[in-house]
């Protein structure tokens, strides 16, 4: 019976960004002019490679191959690893879920950083295991010996995000390192979503070193297929093996596995997107540094958005959000999308000079109530 785990029970749910239709229409906003900054999106579309195959596919009558193992065979070659390596998902957040449930048991902990993506908590929670939370510094900076000193025996799952969110803060692989070491015999998720925004191959690397990580990628962020949900994990064939046999059997359809390998070949797009957003973050992170007393930006953004401290005290994220709407605006309020970061932070991605230019004049627009 669910009511034997209150957290089925609650009204939590994810907290999605607003959509542009929504914010158009309440509004009375063109489309075009809604400037979409919460959901870490690709603003230039999806990879078109990766669309022109899943628009001109017509074998969908059969059943997909189960396994996906064309995709596999396609990772497991642009990474250098063996298909067997290889799970995939429909997107990294359908994975999540296996690994909690394959590599915990009920009663187990669960180490996360507060803030970070609500679904490792949320998930553990759903499934019965017990999140422990580590505290962030006063400048949102990564508290490394708390977080080593907190993995103890009940621990069984540890979760790093690389760069991490909501900071965009990346993290240096000896450190990911000096994790890995010290959660012998536990798993280290390594979630990096948004690792090409921080033009470093990440920890991909470090599963030639450890047999107890994980790491986890999406199609969602610089491929720009976040609507045709496609995630993967590489790891032993040991942790993999189990995550298959979970895994619902065919949940992978023929346009998902089409669709991401055409995506591997498409260098060019990544390679444009990651240099236009390089670009777009340079430019707002220096505009918002001419706000000072007012807004700021937290430490120095890998990935696509970044996040905005409010300085002024007069105002908090929830009255910025909704001042944010009406002028446009969609981004995230910390304190509804990530528990534990509070009132003065707004994570906002990086995006097309216009919609940059739409946050910044909104920015300085919007006074605070004394
Ligand atoms: C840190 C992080 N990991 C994973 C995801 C989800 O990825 P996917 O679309 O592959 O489920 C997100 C989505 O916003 C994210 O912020």
């Amino acid at each position: 019976m669910y009511k034997d785990n209150p957290a089925l029970g609650t009204n939590e749910a994810y907290v999605p960004g607003l959509t542009t239709e929504y914010v158009s229409k309440t509004y009375g906003i063109p489309i075009a002019d809604v400037a979409k900054l919460g959901s870490a999106e690709n603003p230039f579309g999806p990879s078109p490679k990766a669309a022109e195959v899943v628009m001109s596919a017509r074998k969908i009558d059969n059943y997909p191959d189960w396994t996906a193992s064309a995709l596999r065979e396609k990772i497991a070659e642009k990474y250098g690893y063996k298909p067997e390596q290889v799970i995939c998902g429909a997107g990294e957040t359908e994975i999540i879920p296996w690994i909690i449930r394959v590599f915990s048991s009920k009663g187990d902990k669960v180490l996360m950083y507060v803030p970070a993506f609500p679904i490792y908590h949320m998930v553990a929670e759903n499934e019965g295991r017990v999140p422990v939370f580590i505290g962030m510094g006063d400048d949102l900076d990564f508290k490394w010996d708390d977080y080593i000193a907190a993995i103890k025996d009940d621990v069984r799952i540890v979760f790093l995000t690389n760069p991490h969110s909501p900071t965009g803060r990346l993290i240096p692989n000896e450190q990911i390192r000096t994790v890995c070491k010290a959660a012998k015999g536990r798993l280290v998720v390594l979630d990096e979503a948004y690792i090409h925004y921080s033009n470093t191959n990440g920890g991909m690397d470090l599963l030639k070193e450890f047999d107890n990580l994980i790491v986890l990628r999406t199609f969602s962020k610089v491929y720009g297929l976040a609507g045709l949900r496609i995630g993967f994990g590489i790891s032993t064939p040991e942790i993999i093996t189990p995550l298959m046999h979970i895994k619902p059997t065919w949940n992978m359809g023929q346009l998902q596995s089409a669709g991401a390998v055409a995506a591997l070949d498409d260098d060019e797009y990544v390679k444009k997107t990651v240099e236009a957003i390089a670009e777009m973050r340079k430019y707002i992170v220096d505009e918002i540094g001419k706000m000072k007393g007012r807004y700021s930006v937290v430490g120095e953004p890998c990935s696509n958005f970044f996040l905005l401290k409010i300085e002024d005290r007069g105002l908090d994220s929830t009255t910025l959000f909704n001042e944010l709407l009406k002028r446009g605006v969609i981004v995230k309020d910390g304190s509804v999308s990530f528990i534990g970061l509070g009132k003065r932070y707004m994570r906002i991605d990086v995006s097309l000079k216009k919609h940059m230019d739409r946050l910044l004049r909104a920015l300085s627009e919007i006074h605070p109530v004394r």
